[in-house]
């Protein structure tokens, strides 16, 4: 029997912490004086972001980036741009940030929710095929965790019914699919800078795409409707103002500029770690299937299947909190469960849809079970670390998995 359980009292596994997030240095400093010094505060008076979203769009196969405030205006911009009509369906996964529905809904569109594959956790072609109707404009494929998802497919689906597809890709900087990077996968793509994302500036987003037509609607929406060939007055469609400041476009630019080492790191880190743990049973680490080439692991994911284990996911994740390895059960429910959408409180969007819409019918079982019951995360700073660090999650689940009877017992009784 192994030590006991540091949530019963025994020694924890490990007192220090892992790897710290954000990264920065003396990099982000002196690029963030310059933009102070130079004065030229706003995006349509430095270099900075312009120059960022050239390299980001270009690091990720794409002709065009546009740069803007964050990745929850950036999906709502892709479908403002995209010119769909008004309450047309869009399919997401219930299995996401709430970002990737209610962008759809502050596009006055109407997210249909098709379930997950209970493996992989990324949206099911299956499961879109069978949501698709006549009013169904777009998809919004997720690369959940950092995995992306299963394009190829996804692709040929939207190629048969005329589908413009858009990539949630908040997780998957630097991702690859089939040796092709994420963002370039789709029609457009979205990204996230937000501060838990693996390439930060505190708040930002970015949209991909080599479609040039898109591409100009979205700058131009982001920027209050302007045209390239227009007077600074000159307003040509409904829009506003999204644009990201140039202290932003500093930090990503030296973000960006330790992406691709990082990015190696964690895929390098994840990867053993997840072969690791699901060599314990009950373990079923997010299933990674040949065409990820590259997982940015923003998440290591895995379900615990309590029966199979021996203990309940909650005092899992207690015991492994103890022995010094944060972790968390991520979402408490799938996204179309969320008070938003069981009250459909979509303020002033969707006014003649809302009457003939009932969320609370909607069935994704494999979302539901993975909230509910089984999903752990463990966050992507932690794969900047090293084989040692990985080692010591994997010896925490391991103790865990050995004290599981104590902990049932512990479980049960609290
Ligand atoms: C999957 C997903 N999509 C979209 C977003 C929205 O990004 P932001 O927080 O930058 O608005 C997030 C961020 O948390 C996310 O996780």
């Amino acid at each position: 029997m192994s030590q006991k359980l540091a949530l019963l009292g025994g020694t924890p596994l490990r007192n220090e912490p892992f790897p710290s997030w954000p990264v920065f240095g003396q990099a982000e400093e002196k690029r963030l004086l310059r933009v102070l010094h130079s004065g030229k505060w706003g995006r349509l008076d430095g270099p900075e972001v312009a120059e960022f979203e050239h390299r980001f769009a270009a690091a990720h196969g794409c002709k065009h980036g546009i740069a803007m405030v964050n990745g929850t205006v950036s999906l709502r911009i892709a479908l403002m741009a995209a010119g769909i009509p008004a309450e047309a369906e869009v399919i997401v996964p219930p299995y996401t940030f709430f970002s990737t529905a209610s962008a759809v809904i502050e596009a006055n569109m109407i997210p249909v929710f098709a379930d997950v594959n209970l493996e992989t956790f990324n949206l099911d072609p299956k499961a879109v095929e069978a949501a698709i109707t006549s009013r169904t404009r777009a998809i919004i494929p997720v690369h959940f965790a950092g995995q992306p998802a299963d394009m190829n497919r996804i692709m040929a689906i939207a190629k048969k019914h005329k589908l413009l597809v858009i990539e949630d890709a908040a997780h998957a900087h630097g991702a690859n699919y089939r040796n092709r990077p994420a963002g370039s996968l789709g029609h457009i793509a979205s990204f996230s800078f937000q501060s838990s994302k693996n390439m930060t500036s505190g708040e930002g987003g970015i949209l991909t795409t080599n479609d040039d037509a898109l591409a100009a609607a979205c700058r131009s929406i982001h920027n209050c409707g302007r045209i390239p060939t227009g007077v600074w007055y000159e307003h040509h469609v409904i829009s506003g103002n999204y644009r990201l400041g140039e202290f932003q476009g500093a930090i990503l630019n030296t973000q960006l500029d330790r992406l691709e080492t990082q990015t190696k790191t964690r895929d390098r880190n994840g990867k053993y770690l997840a072969a690791r743990l699901s060599k314990l049973p009950g373990i079923h680490t997010q299933k990674r299937p040949a065409d990820c080439t590259r997982h940015s692991y923003h998440l290591l994911m895995l379900r615990i299947d309590g029966a199979k284990f021996g203990a309940p996911r909650a005092a899992v994740i207690k015991a492994l909190k103890a022995e010094g390895v944060p972790c968390s059960a991520g979402y408490g429910f799938s996204l179309h469960q969320q008070p938003l959408f069981r009250n459909q409180a979509f303020g002033p969007y969707l006014p003649k849809a809302s009457a003939r819409l009932n969320y609370r019918k909607v069935s994704c079982p494999n979302s539901d079970l993975i909230c509910r019951e089984q999903c752990v995360w463990l966050e992507q700073s932690f794969f900047l670390g090293n084989r040692a660090d990985m080692d010591d999650i994997a010896h925490a689940f391991e103790k865990v998995y050995e004290n599981r009877e104590a902990l049932n017992r512990w479980a049960a009784k609290s």
